[in-house]
């Protein structure tokens, strides 16, 4: 592609903040401390976590970078970066998490297999860009199309970076049809993250915004998009980010078996304390993050201080000032919920949080009940254990 280039090693890489928490150097995969996520609604560029599967791209030339439009269209085009900016810009404020958000702790049961991550393999920003469903209409496809006359019904996105499992290709993946040109979807070719240019690790020039889908979707560095009939055939779509029973290991596993994950479920995690942290007696802010996949919004926070016997609800909030209800229209409907519940902790003991969604879809209490062999969508209830002693905090 011309303007935009994927290196072959990783001589070239941007430098990063020092606090990020690197779970794999080449590529580079890292996470912020967990208490960076409940510091601000909006999670900071630099603290936001990079999950890369390839040395990252470089732009040459941001005048001669442009966008292929191939596949089942009846005419192929171009787009140049000045015509995607030319196009109505939407700010759409969106968690991105990656399936693998607490693989680590899944491990922990039995070994799974994938780059570790704590709790902080998410965040949440404000992209700004072109709505797919605008620009998919500039090439003849109307909005709420679901099928293409010569039988398209996939949107696929392909980067430019070279990725060991695609055998040196680039990463790619794709939504449905009928998802990309629906503009309530909010699907967007983004060109900013918190007001700024995205910066390389995120995508710089372009990348796509799937919001309340996991991360996997959101390709960055795009390069071209085709319209095709059956859902992309790459590696990340069909042999990785899939959602397996426990029964199934890699003596017995049958990819095609099972979609490509999509929505993410429901998940909160407690981010102002670590775990085995010592604390002083008596009042303690409990805070976190909450959110749920495909627009559902936080319907409820509970929290435990007796591990699990009893529960408290805990506030729930996006921007000060203004009470949040879920699914209410003022909402940032593609965001997380930040939750905070002071209370009195007399004794060492275990913490946990569990939220519902607007679907009244709940956390899973155990791990062990969706434990699965690529370790995604660790969504079980999360505990922290706090020591009284001398305090850290
Ligand atoms: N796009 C490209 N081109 N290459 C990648 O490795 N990783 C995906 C997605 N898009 C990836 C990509 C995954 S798995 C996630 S979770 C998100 O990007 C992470 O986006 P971030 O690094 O901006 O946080």
């Amino acid at each position: 592609m011309p303007g935009l280039s994927g290196p072959s090693d990783y001589s070239q890489e941007p430098s990063r903040h020092p606090c990020l928490h690197i779970n794999a150097k080449e590529p580079f995969n890292a996470e912020p401390p967990r208490s960076a996520l409940v510091s601000s609604y909006v999670t900071p560029v630099e603290l936001f976590f990079k999950r890369n599967h390839g040395p990252i791209p470089l732009v040459d030339d941001i005048e001669r970078y442009c966008v292929d439009i191939n596949g089942l269209i009846e005419s192929p085009k171009k787009l140049y970066f000045r015509d995607i900016r030319m196009l109505p810009k939407y700010n759409v404020t969106a968690t991105l998490q990656c399936a693998g958000n607490r693989r680590t702790a899944m491990s922990i049961t039995r070994k799974v297999k994938g780059v570790g991550w704590n709790v902080s393999a998410i965040g949440n920003a404000v992209w700004g860009g072109a709505k797919l469903a605008d620009i998919l209409e500039l090439i003849g496809v109307p909005k709420l199309t679901s099928s293409t006359q010569s039988g398209g019904k996939h949107i696929e996105f392909v980067s430019i970076d070279k990725c060991e499992v695609e055998n040196g290709g680039p990463y790619k993946a794709s939504i449905p049809l009928s998802q990309a040109t629906n503009p309530e979807a909010d699907v967007l070719l983004a060109y900013e993250m918190n007001g700024e240019p995205l910066n390389r690790d995120h995508g710089y020039p372009l990348r796509v915004i799937v919001p309340g889908v996991i991360g996997a979707r959101s390709v960055k560095w795009l390069d071209s998009i085709n319209i095709i009939a059956e859902e992309c055939q790459g590696f990340f779509m069909q042999k990785d980010y899939k959602m397996f029973p426990p029964s199934v290991d890699w003596g017995n596993i049958s990819w095609n078996t099972r979609k490509p994950q999509m929505d993410f479920p429901v998940q909160s995690v407690i981010c102002s304390l670590e775990d085995a942290q010592s604390i002083k007696p008596g009042k303690v802010r409990i805070s976190g993050y909450a959110v749920s996949g495909g627009c559902r919004g936080i319907e409820r926070v509970d929290v435990s201080i007796d591990g699990g016997k009893t529960w408290r609800e805990a506030t729930r909030f996006q921007k000060t000032g203004i009470p949040y209800i879920a699914d209410g229209i003022s909402n940032d409907k593609w965001a997380w919920v930040l939750f905070e519940l002071t209370v009195d902790i007399p004794q060492s003991t275990e913490i946990i949080a569990k939220a519902v969604d607007s679907a009244a879809n709940v956390q899973p209490e155990k791990v062990q009940d969706i434990w699965n062999l690529r370790g995604i969508l660790n969504t079980s209830w999360h505990r922290v254990h706090v020591r009284i002693g001398h305090s850290n905090m």
